[in-house]
């Protein structure tokens, strides 16, 4: 009988196939709406034109240095790219990973790319690099308008970011500004990408085929490649440019609200940025911990779960990291990791509340997956549309933490995609060191067309 009733709260998180139908549509109308000039403002899906371009001619060989900021680890890299007999590229990579103080994230601008230049300073020393001007290829996770592909403004932080003073400015002004602050290395800033279009870029030296990026992990995101002639805020008409959607902001303009659930409203709103990425805080890893423990805390206020006692850890916001949600729905059957997971958060669970936790993490992240699946069928429908192919085969490079290590989350992503996309034959393919080599291989093109020039 409980169970009946804990069904009963938890199947409003459940989506049929209509309501994924019409999420899908509702993602395709704003899409537009961000791409077309007079509509652009006021669209909460931005189409930011990201100045990546389709066939790149070729590329600079040689030594670059990548940075990757804004997923759940600041980054480091040497990559080598090359070319070997077939002309495809090998990259080879050197990297490290940093930890991003508390106090960078939230403080001013010039703290954060402060911090970014000594961890860049310390990589190039260890490396005994130092004295080399590399060219060097910016992946930076936040939307930002692009002028050019090395230029472009940071129209808002996204995630837990917050440093102030960098919104509204050049992000590679910035990082260039912090490197002459220190004084003691030098760097050819080439290239600044989404870590959607890195990992695009990464897919495609492996699969001509791989027009489309998608990250979920601490953000959700997605870029593909969209006709020049539709891309109304660049101007030309030949070919095609990479689209950074910024699909994260769905839902700002109200698209969502038949959809949102009282636990999303309660995540938005104790959010660092109420009212904004409502399709991000139901969708990724930086939200879905939290949504499971208030849904949780809705089930113990109704006496339903842990004899309607919660520990403390549980009662406080955070409480429950998204990283419980994958290893709860791992447990083999036995109930003996759940049992751990929530013994070590301060409560004695029943096997009933072990089983009842398992359906809050499977409700919750089940969502997400089809919510995200709706997203990229409307994308991939889009593509296939203005194509006019009968059958679009197309592959999709993904990466992100929830993706790769939540346990079911793939497939039940997958399933939704493919039901959504009649039309179109598509392959996933995950991504390893994405973001460096992405960030590498467009510098590397960009060099080569800056040595035309
Ligand atoms: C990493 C990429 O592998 O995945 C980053 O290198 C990206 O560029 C990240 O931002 C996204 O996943 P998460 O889970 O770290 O946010
Ligand atoms: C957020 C950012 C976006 C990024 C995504 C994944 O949505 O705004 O730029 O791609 O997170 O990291």
């Amino acid at each position: 009988e409980k169970i009946c009733m804990v069904e009963q709260i938890l199947s409003e998180f459940r989506l049929n196939k209509e309501e994924l139908e019409e999420v899908m549509k509702r993602m395709q109308h704003e899409m537009n709406r961000g791409l077309r000039l007079e509509t652009h403002e006021e669209a909460s899906v931005k189409m930011l034109p990201t100045y990546v371009c389709s066939t790149p001619e070729g590329s600079e060989v040689g030594d670059f240095l990548a940075l990757d900021l804004g997923g759940t680890n600041f980054r480091v890299m040497l990559v080598k790219v090359g070319e070997d007999e077939e002309g495809s590229f090998k990259v080879e990579t050197k990297n490290q990973m940093y930890s991003i103080p508390e106090d960078a994230m939230t403080g001013t601008a010039e703290m954060l790319f402060d911090y970014i230049a000594e961890c860049m300073s310390d990589f190039l020393d260890k490396h005994h690099i130092k004295h080399k001007k590399l060219p060097l290829g910016f992946t930076f996770s936040f939307p930002v308008r692009h002028e050019d592909l090395d230029k472009g403004i940071l129209l808002n932080w996204t995630k837990g970011f917050k440093a102030s003073g960098a919104e509204g400015n050049n992000v590679v002004g910035l990082l260039r500004d912090a490197i002459k602050r220190r004084g003691d290395f030098e760097m050819d800033v080439v290239a600044m990408v989404n870590d959607t279009v890195a990992t695009m870029i990464s897919c495609y030296y492996e699969d001509r085929s791989c027009e489309v990026g998608m990250i979920v992990g601490t953000g959700c995101n997605a870029c593909y490649m969209e006709e020049m002639r539709t891309v109304e805020l660049v101007e030309g008409e030949e070919g095609r440019m990479c689209v950074n959607t910024e699909w994260g902001a769905f839902g700002d303009s109200g698209e969502l609200e038949d959809f949102r659930l009282e636990y999303d409203r309660v995540v938005d709103e104790t959010s660092i940025n109420p009212g904004h990425q409502l399709y991000e805080k139901i969708i990724s890893g930086k939200y879905m911990g939290e949504l499971a423990r208030l849904v949780m805390m809705k089930l113990v206020n109704e006496n339903l779960l842990f004899n309607g006692e919660a520990s403390e850890q549980l009662k406080t916001r955070g409480g429950f990291e998204t990283r419980f949600v994958s290893q709860v729905e791992s447990d083999s059957g036995d109930r003996k990791q759940i049992y751990n997971i929530l013994s070590s958060l301060g409560v004695l669970p029943s096997e009933l509340d072990c089983d009842i936790v398992r359906l809050v993490c499977e409700s919750v992240s089940t969502r997400s997956a089809h919510m995200c699946g709706a997203g990229l069928a409307g994308v991939i429908n889009q593509m296939q549309e203005r194509r006019g192919q009968d059958t679009m085969k197309i592959t999709v490079g993904v990466d992100g933490s929830v993706y790769k290590l939540h346990p079911y989350f793939r497939d039940r992503f997958h399933q939704v995609v493919r039901e959504l996309t009649p039309h179109s034959e598509i392959t996933f393919l995950q991504s390893e060191e994405g973001s460096g080599r992405g960030a590498a291989l467009i510098s590397a093109v960009a060099c080569k067309m800056a040595s035309w020039i």
